[in-house]
């Protein structure tokens, strides 16, 4: 974000507060449940989103040397992600091209070929096929043609995308639709990873998402966690595309009525959580930023998502390790205590027969842009199709 939009979402923020009011959607929206719950949606979206899509894999921090590799398997295709000795990414379909085992398992670093463990067949960082035993074997597949199959890879404004069939494409700013000035402006090339964690729960991926699209359940669902810090049913909401940005207010942001507008430090006083669609939550809290990423798992009630702390700087001394630990887990209580067994309970009773669909008021503009796009997409993909 700008300087000059950092001051303007401000204001915004005081005078909802001062109004009582908040960013407002026109009109209210009905969201079917079969959007959480059915089979074939499900398939549609992993098939769409998950298994031709591009997604977005965390910070360049998670790979910041040359030789450090990750594997990736929750979009349901195997990845394997390399920083190269010239500082590039590559991505690759973690299939050998033997017999298609995996060559990489988990993650690593100072890695300067990945060997299969099946039969040893050896590649380098850039996926081409090194060298292989009893090669007299194999002459007539030419050595050449077996490399690892390549990924479409990008990396822009401090972040990580993978397309995730070699066949797709991968352009980061018709992605962000704009999106892309505000994270160039917070400069996240400069973060450092500190921790990944997974999760697993009996929710749909988008109820996940829908977690971070409204600060109107602040107060009700997280009285003594994030009530304290966070204004209830007060935020701010634009559409990038498909993408979508909001700033929630900090309780502390009346401070800023005192000073010159010059003197603001509008992070400070705020949260920004940006959805970078489709399965993406990015939110920058003053001097850290968490993401999650969020993915179908084997039926529509299931979900697994990771998410990442990046802070602005290495963990040099325990008393830091233990600060950042204590945010992590206080992250992580809110979450699974407050936000996800609720979730958990929607999803469950959306079988129930209870409604047909749900509603999202005016003031949740967030949940009413995801799904209109997760909705519109879907059909797109279907005209396409029958094209
Ligand atoms: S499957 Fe990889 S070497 Fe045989
Ligand atoms: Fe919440």
């Amino acid at each position: 974000m700008q300087r000059h939009e950092q001051i303007a979402e401000a204001r915004k923020l005081l005078a909802h507060l001062e109004n009582r009011t908040t960013d407002l959607a026109d009109t209210i929206y009905r969201n079917p449940v079969t959007d959480y719950t059915c089979p074939t949606q499900a398939e549609r979206e992993r098939a769409l989103f998950f298994r031709a899509g591009a997604i977005n894999i965390g910070l360049s921090a998670l790979l910041p040397n040359p030789g450090d590799w990750m594997t990736h398997d929750y979009s349901g295709v195997p990845i394997l992600v390399v920083r190269r000795p010239d500082g590039e990414l590559g991505a690759f379909l973690n299939a050998c091209r033997h017999r298609g085992a995996r060559v990489a398992e988990g993650r690593g670093s100072g890695e300067r070929d990945f060997r299969c463990p099946y039969h040893g067949w050896c590649y380098g960082l850039d996926g081409t096929l090194i060298a292989r035993p009893d090669e007299s074997s194999f002459v007539a597949a030419e050595r050449t043609a077996h490399g690892l199959r390549p990924l479409p890879v990008a990396e822009k404004y401090g972040m990580i995308w993978v397309a995730t069939s070699p066949a797709g494409r991968l352009e980061i700013d018709t992605l962000l639709s704009g999106l892309g000035d505000d994270l160039a402006a917070l400069g996240l090339d400069n973060y450092h990873h500190y921790e990944t964690r997974v999760l697993r729960r009996r929710m749909n991926w988008k109820l996940a998402i829908d977690t971070f699209g409204e600060t109107y359940h602040l107060q009700h669902l997280h009285p003594d966690t994030v009530d304290p810090l966070f204004f209830s049913n007060r935020a701010t909401f634009k559409a990038f595309g498909p993408n979508h940005r909001m700033l929630g207010a900090r309780r502390t942001i009346d401070e800023l009525r005192s000073l010159p507008e010059n003197e603001w430090d509008v992070f400070d006083k705020t949260v920004v959580i940006c959805v970078l669609f489709p399965n993406t939550v990015f939110t920058y809290q003053r001097d850290h930023v968490e993401t999650w990423h969020m993915f179908p798992g084997a039926t529509p009630d299931d979900t697994v998502m990771y998410v990442s702390l990046y802070i602005p700087g290495p963990v040099t001394s325990p008393k830091a390790k233990e600060h950042w630990d204590k945010n992590f887990d206080l992250l992580m209580a809110t979450v699974e205590n407050e936000d996800f067994p609720t979730c958990e309970g929607m999803q469950r009773g959306f079988y129930s027969g209870a409604q047909d669909s749900i509603v999202f008021g005016r003031n949740e503009p967030a949940l009413q842009h995801f799904h209109r796009n997760i909705t519109a997409a879907l059909a797109q993909a279907e005209r396409a199709a029958a094209e």
